[in-house]
C-alpha cells in the first residue's frame, strides 16, 4: 500500500504560492484495503517533524481534498505526510512541502528600471559574495513586462513568460526560487525583461503599453547561513543594468535577437533607477501606478514549461522556392536551433498552421507578425526566443546559411504545468486521432490562462471557450490549480464591470461588453471543478463570483420591469453555427434571447446548487425561486401552450434538453429528432449546441445517433477535419474546405479547443466514466459499445485513484468489459445488455465477459439510416438485391436521404420499392453480423 501524489490546492509541492485555503489531498494505490478507516494529517515546520504544528486525524477525511485550518507564515515551509488506515493495512505518505511566499510582508525592495532613454531589453544584475556556508535561499522576485533570471548565467527553473498574464493593474505576481543549491561564493544575478503582455503589442485593439510603459524588477534574495546569520540582498541603487541582444519582442509580434546590436557601440554598465514611494496607491515617481508594492502578490499561476519536444519532420522545398520546417503537429511553443552562422546573416523564422498550394501561408494569424528572427556574430550557439510563443506547425526559414539540417532545430512545446489524468483509445483510428487533436488543443491554449488559439493576434482569455471547453479539460488533465488562476482573474475583472463578467480574461483595454454563455464561466467553470474534484473551498471561493453574475443580470432585467429573460443586450449566440444567414456567418440561426435565458435559468440553478453544497440555506432558497420564475417565462415566451419549442434549430434543443427546460420531454424529443432529420444529420450548431449535443443526445438514450454525429465523415463534423489532415481543432466547421483551401473569412485558426469538447461525450458514455451524486467519489460507470468503435479503452485518474472502463465487442458476440475503481471509491456500474439492475461496486478490479442479450455485432435495426446503410458492403448488398431502388438512393450518397430511417422508408409510398421486398431486407440486415478487424 502506497499514499502518493499529495497535493496542496492540486499542486504537488508548492513553492511560493498565494494560498486562499490550504486543501490536501492524496492518493492511496497499491492496497488490499477498500475502505477508509483513519487517516492522520501531520503538519510540521520541520523537515524531521520535531514538532507537530497541525494535525487532523478521522475516519471521513476526504483524500480529494481536505481542509487544513493553519495560519500560515510568510517565507516558511511547511511538511506534510498522510497516514491512511484500511481495514487490512496502513502505510505512511513520503514527506511533502509546501512553502509561502511573502504574503503581506512588506517589500524593502524597491523597484529598479533602465534610464528612460534606454529602450533596450535591459539585464538588471548585481555581483555578491557568500562566504559561509548557505543553509537556505530564497529569491521572491518579479518583473514586468516579462522576466527571466540567471545565475551564475544560469536559467532558474523552467518558467517561460512569468509573471504571466494578470491584471497587472491590480496584481502582480511574485514568483519564488530556492537557490540554496546554486550559489556559490561570488555570483551574479541577473534579471532580463521583455515586453510581455504589459508592454507589447497585444489585444483585440492591437495596442502597446496596455499595463505600463517601463520594464522593471523587484528582488529580495533570502540567504540563511549554517551559522545561524542571515542577509538579504535587495533590488536597490546597488545594482546595474546593460542592454540585452534583444532588440524587440511581443506576445504578437515574435522576437529579434541581433548578436550584432552592440558591435561597434557602447554598453557598459549603468547605474538603475530606482522607484521611490511606490508602497502608496498613487503614483510612484515615474508616472507609472503599476510598479504599486502593494499590487505583489505571491504566485497564483502555474509555471508554464516546456513541456514536450518535438523533431522536425521534414524539410520542404516549396514550388515558390522557400523552405520550410514541417513539424507534423500544430502545437504551441517556440523553435530552438543550434547556429553556427558567419557573422551577420540573418535568419528569419516565420510561423504557420496549414501549407496553402504546398507553399508557406499564414495569413490567418492576422496581426500577429509571428516572426523570429536572428542575426548571428558567427559564434556557435543555441537559440531561442524568450518573451514570446507562437502556434505552428510549418516554419518558413529564410537567409540560413549553407544546408539545413533537421537536426539542428526542435520544437519546444509549451503549456501550463498540469497533469495528464485522461487517455482513451478506441478501434476506430481516427477517433484515436480526433482525441489527441483534442487533447493538443488543450496544451496549446492552457498557457497560463485558457486561451482561444496560440496564433492569431488574439490569444485572449474568451470565457465561452473556456467555459464549454472545462469539462473536457478536466477529463484530459488535473485543472485545479489552472482554473483557480482563471477563477481569480475573472472576480478580478468582474470588480470592475460590477458583477458583469467580460468576454475574456484578462479584460485587456477595460471592455465594457458582457453576454451570456460567455459570462456564464463565472458559474459553469466552478461548478464543473466541483464535480471533477468535489472541493468545497474553492467552490466558496467562487461563490461570490456566482451571485454576483446573477445579480447582475437581475438588477439589468429589473431597470426594465422585470421579465425574468436575459432578452438585453449583446450576445455571441450560437457563435459560428451554419444556420445563420450564410455558411461564413459568424452567428447562427438561434434566437440570442432565448439562449441567453436559458444560460440564465441554468446559471442561476447551478448557483443555487452551489449555495447548497455551501450550506446558505436562504439562498438556495432565493436562486432556486428565481430559475423557477426564469424556467416559466422561458416556457410562456418560447414554447406553445402544448409543449412544442418555438424555435426550431438544433442548438435550441440541445440547450432545452439539457438544461431541462420543457413542458413535455417526450414532444420536445421527437421535435429535436425531427430538426436533425431535416439537417439531414448534419450537425449545423455552433459554440452553443456543438459542444452539448452529443451529450445531450445520450442523455436521452439516443446514443446512436451520438455516435453518427461523431463518426459523421464529410464536411460537417468532427471527423470532416481528421480527414482533411488536421492535427489539432478548428474553429469553424468549414476552416479548410474540401479543395484543402482555407476558408476565406478572417478569422480562422486552426488550433481552437472549443469543439474539442465533443471529448466529455467520449470519456462519460462511449468509455462511459462519468461523475455521480458525490462526484468521483461514487462515480457511474455505464459504457455504450458500438460496433463502429469495436472497443474502447478509457482511464481517467480522477482526484480520487484510477477509474478504468474497458470495454469490446468480440468477434463472437460477447463483450468484455475491464472496470477498475479507485480506493475507498464505489460506483454505480451498468452494464450494456447484461442485467436489468446496475451493481453497486467497490474499490478493485473487475473483469466480465458474458453474452450480451443483444448481439451488438448486429446493429442494423428499423430505424437504421441509409447513409449508415451506404457505409456497409454487405448491407448494401442486401438492399440491392430486395430493394434496388432504394440501394440506388443510399449509394448516392445523397444528403437529404441519407438520414432516413428504413422504417420510414415504409411510409414512402412514391418511391419504387415494393413493401414486402423492404420487409424481406429488413429481416435479413438485422441478422447481418458486422464484424470489426482484429
Ligand atoms: C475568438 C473566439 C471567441 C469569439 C467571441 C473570436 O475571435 O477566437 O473563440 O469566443 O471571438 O465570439
Amino acid at each position: 500500500m502506497k499514499i502518493i501524489d499529495v497535493r496542496v490546492n492540486g499542486i504537488k509541492n508548492p513553492l511560493g504560492y498565494h494560498y486562499e485555503y490550504i486543501v490536501c489531498s492524496w492518493k492511496v494505490i497499491e492496497t488490499k484495503g477498500i475502505r477508509q478507516e483513519n487517516v492522520r494529517i501531520e503538519v510540521s515546520d520541520t523537515k524531521a517533524f520535531t514538532k507537530l504544528i497541525y494535525e487532523k486525524e478521522g475516519k471521513e477525511l476526504n483524500q480529494a481534498g481536505e481542509r487544513l485550518e493553519l495560519s500560515l507564515l510568510p517565507r516558511t515551509a511547511y511538511y506534510v505526510r498522510i497516514q491512511v488506515r484500511t481495514e487490512q493495512e496502513e502505510a505512511v505518505s513520503d514527506i511533502y512541502c509546501f512553502e509561502t511566499g511573502k504574503m503581506e510582508e512588506q517589500w524593502e525592495a524597491k523597484w529598479i528600471l533602465a534610464e528612460k532613454q534606454d529602450t533596450c531589453h535591459p539585464i538588471l544584475f548585481r555581483n555578491f559574495t557568500t562566504r559561509k556556508k548557505v543553509e537556505r535561499a530564497r529569491l521572491y522576485m518579479t518583473g514586468v513586462g516579462l522576466f527571466e533570471t540567471y545565475l551564475n548565467g544560469k536559467l532558474l527553473e523552467n518558467e517561460y513568460l512569468a509573471p504571466y498574464l494578470n491584471n497587472y493593474e491590480e496584481t502582480i505576481q511574485v514568483i519564488t526560487f530556492a537557490l540554496e543549491e546554486n550559489l556559490k561564493e561570488e555570483n551574479t544575478l541577473e534579471i532580463l525583461l521583455g515586453n510581455g503582455w504589459y508592454r507589447g503589442l497585444f489585444g483585440l485593439e492591437l495596442k502597446k503599453e496596455n499595463y505600463g510603459t517601463d520594464l522593471a524588477a523587484i528582488a529580495e534574495l533570502h540567504i540563511e547561513y549554517e551559522d545561524g546569520s542571515k542577509e538579504v540582498i535587495l533590488t536597490d541603487e546597488q545594482w546595474q543594468y546593460y542592454a540585452s541582444d534583444i532588440e524587440d519582442s511581443g506576445i504578437y509580434d515574435g522576437e529579434i535577437i541581433n548578436r550584432l546590436l552592440w558591435a561597434g557601440k557602447e554598453n557598459k554598465p549603468k547605474s538603475v533607477r530606482v522607484v521611490e514611494n511606490s508602497q502608496e496607491n498613487s503614483q510612484d515617481n515615474i508616472g507609472n501606478c503599476n510598479l504599486n508594492k502593494a499590487h505583489l502578490i505571491d504566485r497564483i499561476s502555474l509555471p508554464v514549461c516546456v513541456q514536450e519536444e518535438l523533431p522536425v519532420q521534414e524539410i520542404i522545398n516549396t514550388p515558390s522556392g522557400e523552405t520550410v520546417l514541417d513539424m507534423g503537429q500544430n502545437f504551441a511553443g517556440y523553435l530552438e536551433f543550434e547556429a553556427c552562422l558567419p557573422k551577420g546573416t540573418k535568419v528569419v523564422f516565420d510561423f504557420g498552421e496549414i501549407l496553402q498550394d504546398n507553399n508557406f501561408y499564414n495569413k490567418n494569424y492576422r496581426d500577429a507578425k509571428s516572426q523570429f528572427i536572428y542575426i548571428a556574430n558567427g559564434e556557435r550557439e543555441i537559440v531561442r526566443p524568450h518573451f514570446t510563443y507562437f502556434g505552428f506547425r510549418y516554419v518558413r526559414v529564410s537567409g540560413w546559411h549553407g544546408e539545413i539540417d533537421k537536426s539542428d532545430f526542435v520544437g519546444k512545446v509549451i503549456y501550463s504545468d498540469i497533469t495528464r489524468t485522461g487517455y482513451i483509445e478506441t478501434g476506430d483510428k481516427r477517433i484515436n486521432r480526433l482525441y489527441e487533436n483534442t487533447v493538443w488543443g488543450l496544451k496549446s491554449n492552457f498557457i497560463d490562462i485558457p486561451t482561444d488559439c496560440p496564433q492569431r493576434s488574439e490569444r485572449l482569455g474568451w470565457t465561452g471557450d473556456a467555459q464549454v471547453f472545462a469539462a473536457t479539460a478536466s477529463y484530459h488533465m488535473d485543472t485545479r490549480a489552472f482554473f483557480h488562476k482563471y477563477i481569480n482573474d475573472l472576480k478580478s475583472e468582474q470588480k470592475i464591470l460590477d458583477g458583469g463578467i467580460p468576454n475574456f480574461v484578462p479584460n485587456i483595454g477595460h471592455k465594457q461588453d458582457v453576454g451570456s454563455v460567455w459570462g456564464d464561466a463565472a458559474t459553469i467553470i466552478p461548478d464543473t471543478l466541483f464535480r471533477y474534484y468535489g472541493n468545497s473551498s474553492e467552490l466558496e471561493y467562487a461563490y461570490p463570483m456566482m451571485c454576483d453574475w446573477i445579480d447582475y443580470i437581475t438588477r439589468k432585467d429589473c431597470e426594465r420591469g422585470q421579465k425574468y429573460l436575459f432578452n438585453f443586450g449583446f450576445c455571441f449566440g450560437d457563435w459560428l453555427a451554419l444556420d445563420g444567414a450564410t455558411i461564413d456567418s459568424f452567428k447562427g440561426s438561434t434566437d440570442d434571447a432565448y439562449i441567453a435565458s436559458v444560460y440564465y435559468y441554468h446559471s442561476c440553478l447551478l448557483t443555487s446548487k452551489a449555495a447548497e453544497v455551501l450550506g446558505k440555506t436562504e439562498e438556495v432558497v432565493k436562486y432556486k425561486k428565481l430559475a423557477d420564475k426564469i424556467k416559466k417565462a422561458i416556457l410562456q415566451e418560447y414554447f406553445t401552450p402544448s409543449g412544442r419549442l418555438a424555435i426550431d434549430t438544433q442548438a435550441a434543443y440541445v440547450i432545452a434538453l439539457r438544461f431541462e427546460i420543457y413542458i413535455d420531454k417526450q414532444k420536445l424529443i421527437e421535435q429535436f429528432k425531427t430538426r436533425l432529420q431535416k439537417d439531414c444529420n448534419r450537425i449545423k450548431c455552433g459554440f452553443v449546441g456543438a459542444p452539448l449535443l452529443c451529450m445531450a443526445l445520450a442523455e436521452i438514450g439516443e446514443l446512436e445517433l451520438a455516435y453518427d454525429f461523431l463518426l459523421k465523415e464529410g464536411f460537417p463534423g468532427w471527423l470532416y477535419e481528421v480527414d482533411m489532415g488536421a492535427t489539432t481543432i478548428w474553429e469553424r466547421w468549414n476552416s479548410v474546405l474540401e479543395d484543402g483551401t482555407i476558408s476565406p473569412t478572417g478569422m480562422n485558426s486552426l488550433n481552437h479547443y472549443a469543439y474539442g469538447s465533443v471529448m466529455e461525450f467520449v470519456y462519460a458514455y462511449a468509455g462511459g466514466i462519468r461523475s455521480g451524486k458525490n462526484g468521483f467519489k461514487d462515480a457511474v460507470i455505464e459504457p455504450n459499445p458500438d460496433i463502429r468503435l469495436g472497443y474502447v479503452n478509457a482511464r481517467y485518474d480522477s482526484v480520487y485513484g484510477t477509474y478504468i472502463c474497458n470495454w469490446k465487442i468480440e468477434q463472437d458476440g460477447y463483450v468484455q468489459v475491464y472496470i477498475e475503481i479507485p480506493f475507498d471509491c464505489q460506483a454505480n456500474v451498468r452494464l450494456p445488455e447484461y442485467e436489468e439492475e446496475s451493481m453497486q461496486l467497490v474499490a478493485g478490479s473487475y473483469r466480465f465477459r458474458y453474452l450480451p442479450k443483444k448481439d451488438f455485432r448486429k446493429p442494423y435495426h428499423l430505424d437504421t439510416t441509409l447513409a449508415r446503410l451506404a457505409r456497409d458492403r454487405k448491407a448494401m448488398e442486401i438492399l440491392r438485391k430486395y430493394v434496388p431502388a432504394i440501394a440506388g438512393i443510399a449509394a448516392s450518397g445523397a444528403e437529404e436521404m441519407g438520414a432516413t430511417s428504413l422504417r420510414q422508408i415504409f411510409s414512402m409510398h412514391y418511391l419504387p420499392f415494393e413493401p414486402e421486398q423492404l420487409q424481406l431486407a429488413v429481416d435479413e440486415l438485422v441478422d447481418l453480423i458486422v464484424t470489426i478487424e482484429e
